[in-house]
């Protein structure tokens, strides 16, 4: 077994920190868009050199604008012919949309004096990582054009296959790459409870569980900020809500003022904010305001990775930066026993669907398919002495409506029972879009075909229906949460969408 904790220690100690910054975004995985920039508290700016902006103008025009692909899937397919470079990788499909985005919030490119021995060493340091990163979009590239059924990888865990990846042998070089290079920063700064620390149980248990596999420091975690390819920020906006803000109150804005403190004294201390204006830092968090919180520190919402349940695209969550995560609502805590798998004939109920009506989409549904057919089980409370894990381990298709925010822990009980989940959301990006085609072992079912749910399920023939079943089985293992962690489970799973985002960006010194 590969373990992610041996990783190749290339790059040697501290480096002292540079005033001299330019930084340039590559984005998607296909150069789709570059920044450069300019900081430091140096006062003269000077405009950017010859090179950068020769370089911008390059990689700028070395593509054909390709519309938006609504879904945000990687598309790791059939992208040979228009990849120029080495390092550019999987993904050209968000061109246009990228380059609207990252020109909208264009900074002026410029470039300062560049001089000191120090900057050189660590020019050279974040070179060599940059170099490095470079390799691995390479090799990823690679194997991404061997088609996309099954890896040619070996690897005694899991080989990824079939249709429910978008390219499964992509996917699965890029995760061995993460294996072998990923690193994570974790600052000290900040004190539990808000920070280093978070809650196991309830709804948002994701980020708890996140922060405390991050803080045990056993996967991907380096003590050495200059080895690190990402930054995390280890607040935990659940405890911050809970030691913050006066229930029942309307005062947000002590979570958010927080936040923008601790993001001062992170930039203000360490210089790898401000190297990146944090887009190589990332932020994680499952309540519903985790978006909102991060709203009062511009640079924090726009340029960093932000890995959120609450992924509403019409909210700002940017498919193209940021990660959306699971929501898995672990009741008591416990990581076993949810798995369940009645095989697909032992599903007498065609949909299944109870919860608060908490939303207009939940409105909707029960409003149209409450005791209405008996093939479209929908509840706002259960009946006593039904089970809710057994309605779901009885049913061939879930309903996943949004509620107050755009997730929902139906999608993944939904994975573990087995259930083919049916989104119905508006906006929302479903976790591991990145890797994951969805379509292929769930179903959608926009808003407006709430009331023609019945006909869209009964089209789906038995045989489609198993094939789905089998496929939604085999991705099960990256919705799952291990205690250790093990190989392309949830939290792995989670860092790989992380490490594809840095894939995304390259940072210069
Ligand atoms: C791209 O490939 C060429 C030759 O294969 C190599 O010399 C160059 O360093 C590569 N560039 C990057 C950024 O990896
Ligand atoms: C592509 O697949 C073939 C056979 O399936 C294999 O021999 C070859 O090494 C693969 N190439 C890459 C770059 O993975
Ligand atoms: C980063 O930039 C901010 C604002 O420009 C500045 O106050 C801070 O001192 C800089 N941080 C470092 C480490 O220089
Ligand atoms: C993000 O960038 C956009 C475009 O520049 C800007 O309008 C918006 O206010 C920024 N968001 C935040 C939270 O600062
Ligand atoms: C997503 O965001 C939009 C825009 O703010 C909002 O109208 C919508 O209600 C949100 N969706 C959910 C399910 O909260």
């Amino acid at each position: 077994m590969l373990s992610p904790q041996r990783k190749l220690h290339l790059f040697s100690p501290l480096l002292s920190f540079s005033s001299t910054v330019v930084l340039l975004f590559f984005i998607p995985l296909d150069l789709i868009s570059i920044i450069a920039c300019i900081l430091g508290p140096e006062k003269s700016f000077l405009p950017i050199s010859a090179q950068f902006a020769w370089s911008y103008a390059r990689f700028y025009s070395s593509y054909s604008h390709k519309s938006f692909n609504e879904e945000f899937k990687y598309d790791y397919l059939d992208r040979e012919a228009e990849v120029p470079s080495n390092l550019s990788i999987i993904n050209s499909a968000f061109h246009q949309k990228v380059k609207q985005i990252r020109e909208a919030s264009l900074p002026e490119p410029s470039i300062s004096k560049v001089s000191s021995s120090a900057f050189n060493k660590r020019y050279n340091k974040l070179e060599r990582l940059e170099t490095m990163l470079s390799k691995a979009r390479y090799s990823i590239r690679e194997a991404a054009k061997n088609g996309s059924m099954i890896s040619t990888h070996e690897d005694a865990d899991y080989v990824p296959h079939g249709p429910m990846y978008i390219n499964a042998n992509g996917f699965h070089r890029s995760y061995l790459e993460m294996e072998k290079s990923f690193k994570v920063y974790v600052y000290q700064e900040g004190e539990p409870p808000m920070f280093h620390d978070g809650l196991c149980k309830s709804i948002y248990s994701t980020e708890g569980r996140f922060i405390h596999e991050m803080e045990k420091g056993n996967f991907y975690r380096t003590k050495n900020p200059d080895d690190a390819l990402v930054y995390f920020l280890p607040f935990s906006v659940v405890a911050m809500v809970q030691y913050l803000y006066e229930p029942g109150g309307h005062d947000r804005q002590a979570i958010g003022h927080t936040l923008a403190d601790y993001i001062g004294l992170i930039s203000g201390k360490h210089p790898f904010w401000n190297r990146s204006l944090g887009a190589d830092h990332f932020m994680l968090s499952c309540h519903d305001w985790g978006p909102y919180s991060t709203s009062y520190v511009p640079q924090l919402f726009n340029n960093s990775i932000r890995v959120l349940c609450n992924a509403n695209t019409s909210e700002g969550f940017n498919p193209l930066k940021d990660v959306s995560l699971p929501e898995i609502h672990l009741r008591t805590g416990e990581i076993t026993g949810l798995i369940g798998c009645p095989s697909p004939s032992r599903r007498p109920i065609l949909a299944f669907f109870a919860g608060r009506l908490h939303g207009h989409i939940r409105y909707l549904l029960l409003e149209q398919w409450k005791e209405k057919d008996q093939g479209i089980q929908v509840y706002d409370s259960l009946p006593a002495g039904v089970s809710y894990e057994s309605m779901l381990r009885k049913s061939k298709f879930c309903l996943c409506p949004s509620g107050y925010e755009v997730a929902s822990p139906r999608v993944v009980e939904a994975i573990y029972a087995e259930c083919i989940p049916i989104l119905i959301s508006d906006s929302y990006a479903p976790p591991f879009s990145d890797v994951l085609n969805w379509k292929s072992f769930s179903v959608e079912v926009a808003v407006k075909d709430i009331l023609n749910i019945k006909k869209i399920l009964t089209s789906i023939s038995q045989t489609q229906y198993r094939r789905m079943h089998r496929r939604l089985k085999q991705v099960q293992r990256h919705f799952v949460i291990n205690g250790p962690p093990k190989r392309f489970d949830l939290f792995h799973t989670i860092m790989h969408s992380i490490w594809l985002q840095r894939l995304n960006i390259q940072i210069k010194d």
